[in-house]
C-alpha cells in the first residue's frame, strides 16, 4: 500500500495556472494514477488536506497502520514552510518519493526550499503528471 499524499490547493489543480499543473483536475489526476499503480499492481490511498495538522494526522494513521511501502508526496507549498511535516515524515523507514508537478527552483525564490528533501529518498519535479509515473515506478 502506497499513500499518495496531497497538500494544499492541489485539490484545486483545474483553477491553477495551466503554465504550472498542465490541463488536469485534481479528480482526473487521482483516477489516473490509481489506474496506472493497478499496472504495476500497487494499491494507492490517495488523500489531499489543505491543512497542515490533517496532513500529519494521516501520516501518523498510516504510520501505525504499519502496512506502507512508501509514500509519495507533494505538499504544495507547505513544502517550503513546514518543519511539522518534515518531523512526521522522518520517522518512516519505508522510502519517501517528494514530487512537484513544477518545478520549484525554477520558480520564485521563497519555493527554493524544500524541507522534504532531506527525508525523502527521491526529488520529482517538473515532470508534471509523468512525475508521480515515475515515483509509482520507482516504488513497485
Ligand atoms: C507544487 C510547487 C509548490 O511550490 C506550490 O506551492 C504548489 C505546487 C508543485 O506541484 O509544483 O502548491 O508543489
Amino acid at each position: 500500500m502506497i499513500l499518495l499524499l496531497h497538500g494544499p490547493n492541489l485539490n484545486f489543480l483545474a483553477y491553477r495556472p495551466a503554465k504550472y499543473k498542465g490541463q488536469i483536475t485534481y479528480q482526473e489526476l487521482i483516477s489516473h494514477l490509481t489506474e496506472y499503480g493497478k499496472k504495476f499492481a500497487i494499491e494507492l490511498i490517495c488523500k489531499q488536506s489543505n491543512s497542515e495538522g490533517k496532513l500529519i494526522d494521516i501520516l501518523q494513521e498510516f504510520y501505525l497502520a504499519q502496512d506502507g511501502k512508501g509514500i509519495i508526496i507533494n505538499a504544495g507549498a507547505y513544502t517550503h514552510t513546514s518543519i511539522a511535516l518534515h518531523d512526521a515524515l522522518e520517522i518512516f523507514t519505508i522510502p519517501i518519493i517528494e514530487v512537484h508537478l513544477s518545478d520549484p527552483s525554477q520558480r520564485e525564490k521563497f519555493r527554493h526550499l524544500s524541507y522534504l528533501t532531506a527525508i525523502s529518498q527521491k526529488v520529482i519535479k517538473g515532470k508534471g503528471i509523468k512525475g508521480y509515473e515515475e515515483a509509482i515506478e520507482e516504488l513497485a
